[in-house]
């Protein structure tokens, strides 16, 4: 930990960590609602670490002002922000320049702010002191790596030549089960409520990855994974996300949930009694925001400091 100490007033000193002042810096997270977040505890350790005189703060930005919302965050000097749940298609159409992946996975998780120099070149927001005439937002998917990251990490489980189940077909889901089908596992079930998302989705893959078998039928037989990908779990008593005449705990290997809390879920409470191996996403909100500051700052993120940072705040089991 970085603990320069800085002056206050006159005679009160605080550590380097505490001391915002003029000149200090800020990234964010917008979504609606956002008081659930453990990244402003995550990333503000990561930030500490590095020394840098940022701050990572959360904002409750409705659907209808998430336009003005970025392009007054750059304004402002904002080093870049973190969208979450409901904004992460919609920003598609808010940023300046959309990276190559984001477009491909069809969503954005992270913003960086860029100014223009003396040059004419584009360079991230903290190569200036105060915000450059010329301010651009560039979106970019932290998100879908992360959940390959994740599953390799927590469960050990190289995708390759797998059946996977994955529950859900909305935005999450959706990116999940095209960057599932990118490892290259042998076969994918897209399993949602309402059937046409899923085949949307499954239609998607079929005409990318050609090679793997997709279907939108509960799977027969084993699957090396089942994959959460709905918003089921989120609240308490939240139903579990699939039809347990059509499937069962037993037929899985692993378990992995998008969803993450400060309690295990149902679906990985009810995935461990039935001796699957669980994860949460916390896991995947480690990687993403962990890529994410990286793209802000050009540094090396301190993981480790920010895993531990995580799991301070939320806790319980399951988790990265
Ligand atoms: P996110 O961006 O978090 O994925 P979303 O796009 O609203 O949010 O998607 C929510 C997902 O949870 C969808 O797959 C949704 O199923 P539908 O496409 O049928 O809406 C699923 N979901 C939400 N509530 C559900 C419920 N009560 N039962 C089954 N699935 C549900």
């Amino acid at each position: 930990m970085f603990w320069r100490k800085c002056r206050i007033k006159s005679r009160v000193s605080v550590p380097f960590s505490n001391c915002i002042d003029a000149s200090t810096r800020y990234c964010a997270v917008f979504g609606h609602p956002v008081r659930h977040s453990a990244s402003p505890v995550m990333q503000n350790a990561g930030i500490a670490v590095l020394g840098l005189n940022w701050r990572y703060l959360a904002f409750d930005v409705a659907p209808g002002d998430l336009r003005q919302a970025i392009l007054g965050a750059g304004r402002m000097g904002f080093i870049g922000l973190n969208l979450t749940v409901p904004h992460k298609v919609a920003a598609l159409e808010c940023v300046d320049v959309v990276d190559d992946a984001a477009q491909l996975w069809g969503a954005i998780n992270t913003i960086r702010f860029e100014g223009r120099n003396g040059g004419g070149e584009w360079q991230p927001a903290h190569f200036f002191d105060s915000p450059s005439q010329e301010v651009r937002a560039c979106g970019y998917n932290t998100d879908a790596d992360a959940i390959v990251r994740a599953i390799r990490e927590s469960l050990a489980l190289e995708l390759k030549g797998t059946r996977v189940l994955v529950l859900g077909a909305g935005g999450a889901g959706r990116v999940a089960a095209l960057r599932l089908a990118a490892e290259g596992p042998s076969e994918l079930f897209l399993v949602n409520r309402t059937v046409s998302k899923a085949e949307t989705v499954a239609a998607e893959i079929r005409e990318r990855f050609p090679g793997v078998k997709t279907g939108t039928a509960y799977p027969e037989g084993k699957v090396d994974l089942v994959i959460n990908g709905t918003s089921l779990g989120l609240k308490t008593g939240d139903p579990l996300p699939f039809e347990e005449v059509k499937f069962s705990f037993g037929q899985a290997t692993s378990a992995f949930d998008m969803v993450y809390g400060t309690k295990m879920t149902p679906f990985l409470e009810k995935g461990g009694a039935a001796r699957c191996k669980v994860a949460d996403g916390s896991g995947m909100l480690l990687h993403q925001g962990a890529a994410a500051l990286k793209l802000w700052s050009g540094k090396t993120p301190p993981l480790e400091v920010m895993r531990k940072a995580l799991l301070g705040k939320i806790g319980g089991k399951g988790h990265a």
